[in-house]
């Protein structure tokens, strides 16, 4: 079980997530939507323990975040958007091996980075370096890493976005079996097909919705229609200022900066 309690949080002046509560049993399917730069990223790096927290705790089995971390035991693994963030190493099978060094937890799953190589299906690619990996085969390998040390919490923080339909249905495949194995916590522009039971919603550092799908789909703010064409702008290199959120700002801002007269 995750236990949020009053997690107050900053990086600098600008405080970005608010005396936030939130718990989160085993085997919950959640998915975080909210607006642009509501805090869903920080959040999810605070439940990993990769953000040190000063105001509030993160509970997890019992213990915080920073026992786990201390004693390298792996509770949560986290994968992010863009899973440059996430490799180490050059070659394929050293990133592989790295999580084998770092972790020395026993296994049930994953005994030596081979298996990982078969289960993920590596083995075209293991001498490859990473830099020349597709955008797919790069987060089927970030994947294939996080999982190799058998965390019992997974996060995923939009790990669709920058993938083709055809590498997110790869993935999702490879997800579809340890959903049912892990609690998993989603990131996520888009509702994802309804698989969550649970869905939050964020906005500016606080939890604005927590309930089912029926409930989500008579809350749905415009906000939110509009953060998904807000991230794919970006990822085409249009990058829409904070302050303009409705369509028709969005439409004027493309119009005044980017269509040519
Ligand atoms: N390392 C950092 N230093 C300072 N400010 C940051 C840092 N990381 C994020 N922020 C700011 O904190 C706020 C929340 O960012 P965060 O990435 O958590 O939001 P998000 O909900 O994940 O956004 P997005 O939908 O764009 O992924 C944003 O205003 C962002 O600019
Ligand atoms: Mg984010």
């Amino acid at each position: 079980m995750i236990e949020i309690k009053n997690i107050t949080f900053a990086y600098e002046k600008d405080t970005i997530l608010e005396e936030l509560n939130l718990s989160i049993e085993n085997r919950e399917s959640v998915v975080i939507l909210g607006d642009n730069g509501s805090g869903k990223t920080t959040l999810c790096n605070i439940i990993a323990g990769i953000y040190p927290v000063k105001n509030g705790t993160v509970v997890i089995d019992g213990k915080s975040t920073l026992y786990w971390r201390k004693n390298k035991i792996p509770k949560v693994g986290i994968l992010f958007q863009n899973p440059d963030n996430q490799f180490i190493r050059y070659r394929v099978i050293d990133e592989i091996e790295l999580t084998f060094k770092y972790i020395t937890k026993t296994r049930t799953m994953f005994n030596t980075p081979y298996d990982v190589i078969r289960y993920f299906k590596l083995e075209d690619i293991k001498n490859r370096l990473i830099n020349t990996l597709s955008g797919g085969e790069k987060q089927k390998l970030a994947l294939a890493c996080i999982l190799s040390y058998e965390p019992e919490y997974l996060i995923l923080d939009e790990p669709f976005a920058h993938l083709d339909p055809v590498n997110e249905h790869i993935i999702r495949e490879i997800l579809r079996e340890f959903r049912e194995k892990l609690t998993v916590i989603e990131v996520s522009q888009k509702e994802s097909d309804f698989i969550f039971n649970r869905y939050i919603y964020l906005s500016a550092g606080k939890i604005v919705f927590d309930g089912d799908y029926k409930k989500f789909a008579e809350f749905r703010p415009n906000s939110f229609d509009m953060s998904y064409t807000i991230n794919w702008l970006k990822t085409k290199g249009i990058d829409i200022p904070r302050e303009l959120r409705s369509k028709t700002e969005i439409e004027k801002y493309i119009e005044e900066n980017y269509v040519k007269h």
